[in-house]
């Protein structure tokens, strides 16, 4: 293939992303090249061209108990701020809001050493409980009630997450029980006795968390974990046959266990899950980009591959055991995350709502988790749900104090995939000068995806311009009717990459106008500035 139309293929798969081989994902077929001098972009769209649609889970988030995401952060009988159950009204406008569908709780790794019924109850009999993932005090005056009645005031679907490290598959079935058998049995009448008459018929379920991890409390091998998986599985549907439930996969790409595990556990439990998670947290490390910035903005392409590889192990089991079910993926936790770690476990120092993993995100960070929804888009024929992690306090887009809260970068480009990814993944051509980056090969300068919606019509376009210091010219070509009625156009940008907000300056680092695109003959053409993520959504 000459080398002209061999660049383009692979950009049209990073645009794509789904089909293709993670060497290709990550430019290893490509002859060597060096940066292109040309500054010219070409995105062909085309409103027919379609991938998958897209489901609104994929832009869930995550509350664990963890620091002061639940306690001081959703949940603060003490402050003027909440209303009668306690919880931040603040808070809750802010979540509503952004229209986060699901959100994934109560952990995390506190889930693994949690009993749910500590949480249920009336509230003076609840225990003080020493969580040892965190090493912090869990009061227990929040828990599946609380979470469930705060999910419906805030307008948005539990993702239950289940204890498989300490607890048994008959403890999880019987929670599946207290939350969706409406009564007559032990567990729902203990649901009516705790003053809640209908059940809350929770759809989502996660199988535990990380437990291929050695941090895990309970950990185990992985047969050993897809057999208990597959027995929880059973008994939790026998309870509730309509469940979607999610198997633990690899906590990421660096576990020595990386897809060794996925396989050995889908072996043990194909036939009784719907899906398989995936983690990941990038971060800006000598370890991980030698802190190289150009690298750090192209580190969403190896989620690109970490997922292409997962549904390679998914499907291979698939094929082995003549299934003729598909599982989805669960991106159940992703972020940035790499300042507030070390020493997090011992931290806690047997504290209520102690400070921890309080990462302050900066403009890369942003424009990386820009990326990071491109991604997550062009692959959302198998990527059905995903979990910004977490959402308030923790590693999180909100953050709060005893007055007030604050909105970090990272929610601007979480809450433009939120709210303008809409409709169906468009099939994107997209023809970008390219660079060269160790360890990846050669990226695209320019990171597109697109949307379009049958319903209204509506069309958007989201760019990473992963160049440091040029702007780059966009000429989009409308293969069908071009749209041409803007009803947004934004872009998070600026001068210095590690500009964060804060309680003192909470607007640092905030969406500005887009200089208008304008269309003729076919052509839309605008520019993007250097080290940006852009959104342009059209009108029907
Ligand atoms: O989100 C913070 C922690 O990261 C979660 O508790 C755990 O699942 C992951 O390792």
């Amino acid at each position: 293939m000459p080398s002209i139309e061999r660049r383009t293929f692979l950009q049209r798969s990073l645009a794509v992303g789904a089909g293709c081989s993670a060497e290709l994902l990550l430019g290893r077929l490509l002859p060597a090249q060096t940066a292109s001098r040309r500054t010219a972009a070409r995105i062909y769209l085309d409103t027919k061209r379609t991938v998958a649609p897209i489901d609104r889970n994929l832009f869930g988030s995550f509350l664990e108990h963890l620091g002061r995401a639940i306690y001081e952060g959703i949940y603060d009988p003490a402050s003027k701020l909440s209303d009668s159950h306690g919880f931040r009204k603040d808070v809750m406008d802010e979540i509503r809001t952004l229209g986060v569908p699901i959100i994934r709780y109560p952990g995390g790794n506190f889930v693994s050493g949690y009993d749910w019924l500590d949480g249920v109850g009336p509230k003076q009999n609840r225990p003080r409980v020493l969580d040892k993932a965190w090493n912090s005090i869990n009061s227990n005056q929040f828990g599946t009630d609380e979470f469930m009645a705060w999910c419906s005031a805030v307008g948005t679907q539990p993702l239950m997450g289940l204890n498989l490290g300490t607890g048994t598959p008959e403890q999880a079935a019987a929670l599946v029980e207290y939350c969706n058998v409406e009564k007559g049995t032990r567990w729902s009448e203990l649901r009516r006795k705790n003053g809640i008459a209908a059940p809350y018929k929770a759809q989502n379920w996660c199988l535990g968390n990380e437990m291929d991890g050695p941090w895990q409390i309970g950990h185990m091998t992985a047969k050993e974990y897809g057999y208990k998986a597959a027995d929880a599985a059973r008994q939790m549907r026998y309870v509730d046959p309509t469940l979607k439930l999610v198997a633990c996969g690899s906590s990421g790409p660096l576990m020595p266990t990386y897809l060794e595990w996925d396989r050995e556990v889908l072996e043990e439990c194909y036939e009784y899950v719907d899906a398989l998670s995936l983690h990941r947290y990038i971060g800006n490390t000598q370890q991980e980009t030698g802190t190289d910035s150009s690298k750090y903005l192209a580190m969403n392409l190896t989620m690109d591959r970490q997922i292409a590889e997962t549904v390679a192990v998914c499907d291979y089991v698939q094929g082995r055991k003549r299934s003729p079910k598909q599982l989805w993926l669960s991106f159940d936790e992703w972020n940035v995350w790499y300042r507030a770690r070390s020493g997090d476990a011992v931290n806690g120092r047997e504290q209520d709502a102690p400070h921890l993993l309080e990462e302050i995100y900066n403009l890369e960070d942003a424009l990386l988790v820009g990326g990071i929804v491109n991604t997550l888009l062009r692959n959302a024929n198998r990527v059905k749900l995903a979990c910004l992690a977490q959402l308030v306090n923790v590693i999180a887009p909100i953050m709060t104090n005893s007055n007030s809260l604050f909105r970090q970068t990272i929610y601007y480009p979480y809450s433009w995939g939120l709210q303008m990814a809409r409709g169906e993944v468009l099939n994107v051509l997209a023809d970008s000068p390219t660079y060269e980056v160790s360890g990846i090969g050669q990226v695209p300068y320019l990171d597109v995806t697109a949307t379009f919606s049958t319903e209204n019509g509506n069309a958007a376009l989201f760019i990473l311009n992963r160049d440091l210091s040029n702007s780059h010219e966009v000429d989009v070509v409308w293969e069908d009717a071009p749209h041409t009625r803007v009803l947004k156009s934004t872009v998070l940008t600026g001068s210095d990459l590690k500009a964060v907000n804060s309680f003192d300056s909470p607007t640092r680092v905030v969406p500005q106008d887009l200089n208008k695109p304008t269309t003729s003959g076919g052509h839309t053409k605008f520019e993007v500035p250097p080290r940006s993520y852009s959104v342009i959504q059209w009108g029907a």
